[in-house]
């Protein structure tokens, strides 16, 4: 199924979902926005811990949200991050971890699309193929 995706859109709920970081130890603020490919947009933003070990990033609160809704295959996810108070016109590009990366690698297929944005209008883009290459995943185990 070829999905459309308003990229603006999707740029503006990862915004929306920052403002509900939860990061009172780095100060980092990051929220991210997935959307399914049934055409759900699914937020989620970073929530750390006193223990630190612990701490979800943005990326994958929203993954979890939406597998814990059912959602199994994604189109693409916004992600959006700077430290707390960051203005408008100020953001510089955050991009997934490497956790993050290896969570996408367990739903979706090489062409899923990570955008990386500093504004609504403005994003750098990538293919789960280009920021996980050679990548392990669901299909490298016999047993499932
Ligand atoms: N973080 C994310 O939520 N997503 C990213 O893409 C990069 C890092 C969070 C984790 C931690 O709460 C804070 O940003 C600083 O690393």
């Amino acid at each position: 199924m070829i999905i459309d995706i308003d990229e603006t859109k999707l740029i503006r709920r990862a915004y929306a979902a920052r403002e509900k970081a939860y990061a009172p130890y780095s100060g980092f603020f990051v929220g991210a926005a997935l959307l399914s490919r049934t055409g759900k947009i699914y937020a989620g933003c970073n929530i750390e811990n006193a223990a630190f070990s612990p701490t979800n990033c943005a990326e994958r609160s929203a993954f979890f949200r939406a597998v814990s809704a059912g959602e199994r295959r994604f189109a693409a996810i916004a992600v959006v991050g700077g430290p707390r108070g960051t203005k408008a016109g100020e953001f510089s590009y955050c991009f997934p971890c490497g956790v993050c990366r290896q969570v996408m690698r367990e739903f979706c297929s090489d062409d899923f699309l990570i955008l990386a944005a500093i504004n609504p209008q403005e994003c750098r883009k990538f293919s789960l193929r280009e920021l996980l290459p050679e990548a392990f995943g669901p299909d490298d185990l016999p047993l499932r």
